[in-house]
């Protein structure tokens, strides 16, 4: 026990509000969470903050695909997220999302105190823009032939054919993604801030011991490139927070992401009655630790400590960077139902598996993890089932029946019970230093001693003999003392199992608990703790994955532009086929909904009954090109509630999308109603 409690606060990244939890986040929180129930229990007063990352364009063109405000939005995936992350017992002690006031008023502040040190500049730049969508184009969100190789359709920074990275202007042919025009070049003006400034204290910071090696020598990459001015706006449409002074400029979502970090605490400070200040101000003494990916390591190790500390804020003391979670050797799929999220997975398997597995795998490097479902299997139900509990289960039944479930212990202790109470500090040592596996290695190793002692000394013989009564019940009380030791030191990782253990135990358990005995103590009556794990629910749980995808699919949108070059979706069987019921539908009216983008309402005639349908085809046609028109409508979809109101089927059209549509022309023959198969 550190003779004074440290003060720390750790924070994981914070998902974005467009998707769900998957395995791949859960390793960051599995992770923070070990960390940060470890440096509990040793008596730290330790906060964990994290928070939905609310901003940006994804998240904006989501909610407007699924007819919804992005603040909606928001507030659902986050209620979602919470859920997800409670079914794991990963811990915070506060989740916010970073479209907060105390948000806005921290990245205010800190944007104002920039600028007033100098940091800000303004110029002007020309990019791509959407003359239909009227927006400014990322990146990521325009397509076109390689400059290099001319390969088409690749993504606006670099060529997965070639390898070749271009800026989004050199493409030839470049499309937007959004609605499929063709992008022009516009000029606006950006606010940038000035990292070069911050070169000499980046160095010094990075080399300080504040991150891991390899990063400290990743990133030296790029001041040999040499720093560059970052660029912080964009325009409006965005959804994020208006720069002050600046209108129609928004914050870039990295921006006010990483503040994001500094609200979610704040917000609960200012409900708790905890200093804020005391952990950000520049000479603070508290201990601040940021677990992330190796994907955001430069938003974190570059632009994060330089803003903080031209904001007149703290560094932080640690930013810890983990790989990437990898299912059966590969990157999570859709497809092989590998892209499993925390929902999907919570519905199979218990939860303490995964962190029980990912603890076991996890070091301080940034090396990929691998979740191999067949060492996941055997992992669990040799070393948790197999061993820990094991040694629970086979003395319990003694102890109840034969001893009135009093534990007593033997007058010389033997030496497994003491080696197990030493290595309490290599073992907090490792998980410190966030070697989760080797602690865990350690305390399996113990595991295997404790059940060592007591194949030795075969309590199941000694309780036949009436002599050796009280033996008996001294080396099962040895056994349970070693359980609870090894549940002592497995505590932070695996908190349902500690929950029924101490509810057997009848104590509760903090580190130090390891240095003290039960003896004279009564215990409670042995329920099964864990279940082993089956194959079986692995596979169900991958079949589900699969599922998941065929869910998505099925919602998404009839025709999707030039994102619809996703893979055809798993096979229907005729039966599934044959409930679609096809009509030809005469569009009668049709008109433009305010505010939808790609939308039109339409009135279709299916032969006597009119259903209102809303469509997104704003982009190929006007609507008063399609009145008078057929089409073929899906007669017997669900109805369903739009932003706009509900929507009574689906039209179909086809073409690539954007303002190659085709609708049929009325044509001899086809009479609104008539079935299409
Ligand atoms: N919103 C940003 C983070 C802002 S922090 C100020 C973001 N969000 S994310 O949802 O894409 O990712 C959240 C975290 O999950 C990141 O640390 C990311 O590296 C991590 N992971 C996402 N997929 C992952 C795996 N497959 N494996 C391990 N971690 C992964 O980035
Ligand atoms: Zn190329």
């Amino acid at each position: 026990m550190p003779e004074t409690a440290r003060k720390i606060l750790i924070t994981s990244a914070l998902p974005y509000a467009n998707g769900s939890i998957h395995l791949g986040h859960l390793l960051e929180h599995i992770q923070t969470d070990i960390w940060s129930r470890f440096q509990t229990t040793r008596g730290n007063e330790c906060y964990a903050v994290c928070a939905d990352d609310a901003h940006g364009t994804p998240v904006m063109l989501k909610a407007q695909e699924l007819g919804i405000t992005p603040e909606e939005m928001v507030q659902k995936t986050q209620a979602e997220h919470q859920a997800d992350l409670a079914t794991f017992d990963v811990h915070y002690h506060n989740y916010h999302n970073t479209h907060s006031q105390e948000n806005r008023e921290l990245c205010s502040g800190i944007y104002e105190s920039l600028k007033a040190n100098g940091y800000i500049s303004q110029r002007t730049i020309s990019q791509l823009f959407d003359p239909e969508k009227q927006m400014f184009l990322p990146d990521r969100f325009v397509k076109g032939t390689c400059p290099k190789c001319d390969a088409p359709d690749q993504n606006g920074d670099n060529c997965d054919v070639c390898g070749a990275t271009y800026i989004p202007t050199e493409l030839k042919n470049p499309q937007s993604v959004i609605s499929g025009a063709t992008p022009v070049l516009k000029d606006s003006e950006h606010y940038f801030f000035d990292l070069p400034q911050f070169e000499d204290s980046l160095q010094a910071w990075l080399n300080g011991g504040n991150v891991q090696p390899e990063i400290a020598n990743k990133l030296q990459e790029w001041f040999e490139q040499g720093l560059q001015q970052w660029d912080i706006s964009r325009d409006a449409p965005y959804f994020g927070f208006e720069i002050p002074g600046a209108p129609n400029k928004f914050f870039y979502v990295w921006v006010d992401a990483p503040v994001g970090y500094l609200a979610s605490f704040k917000n609960y400070c200012d409900k708790h009655n905890i200093d804020f200040d005391s952990y950000w101000k520049a000479d603070s003494d508290a201990e601040v630790y940021h677990f992330i990916g190796k994907d955001i390591t430069y938003f974190h190790c570059l632009f994060w400590p330089a803003v903080l500390e031209g904001a007149g804020y703290r560094k932080p003391t640690g930013v810890n960077v983990h790989g990437f979670v990898t299912v059966n050797g590969a990157k999570m799929s859709k497809s092989k139902g590998t892209f499993i999220k925390a929902q999907t997975y919570a519905e199979h398997l218990e939860p303490d598996y995964l962190r029980y597995y990912f603890a076991s795998k996890l070091s301080d490097g940034v090396t990929d993890i691998d979740l191999n479902f067949e060492d996941f299997v055997q992992k669990v139900n040799s070393d948790l089932v197999g061993k820990v509990v094991n040694i629970a289960s086979r003395c319990a039944g003694f102890i109840s029946k034969k001893f009135e479930g009093t534990l007593r212990l033997p007058e010389t202790l033997p030496p497994v019970l003491t080696e197990m109470q030493t290595a309490s500090e290599s073992i907090a040592t490792a998980f410190e230093s966030r070697q989760y596996s080797r602690a865990i290695r350690e305390i399996m190793t113990l595991a295997d001693k404790a059940n060592q002692y007591i194949d030795n000394e075969a309590p199941w013989v000694t309780i036949k003999d009436p002599e050796k009564q009280a033996y008996t019940q001294e080396v099962c009380s040895v056994g349970i003392n070693a359980f609870r030791i090894l549940m002592t030191y497995l505590a932070p990782v695996l908190p349902t199992l500690l929950e029924k253990s101490e509810q057997f135990l009848n104590d509760s358990l903090t580190w130090n608990s390891a240095q003290t005995l039960l003896n004279n103590h009564q215990i409670n009556k042995f329920k099964a703790l864990l279940q082993r794990v089956e194959m079986d629910k692995v596979n169900a749980m991958i079949d589900a994955s699969k599922e998941d995808l065929k869910a998505a699919q099925a919602s998404a949108k009839p025709v999707s532009g030039p994102l619809a070059d996703d893979p055809i979706s798993d096979e229907i069987t005729f039966d599934d086929f044959a409930k679609v019921d096809l009509r030809i539908a005469k569009i009668v009216k049709a008109e433009h909904v305010e505010k939808a983008d790609k939308l039109l309402k339409l009135q279709l005639d299916i032969g006597g009954e009119t259903r209102q349908v809303f469509a997104g085809i704003k982009s190929a046609y006007q609507p008063e090109d399609l009145e008078g028109k057929l089409t073929v409508m899906v007669a017997n979809l669900a109805p369903r509630k739009m932003r706009f109101g509900m929507s009574e089927g689906m039209v179909l059209a086809a073409g690539p999308g954007g303002k190659d549509l085709w609708i049929l022309e009325p044509h001899e023959g086809a009479q609104p109603g008539m079935r299409v198969k």
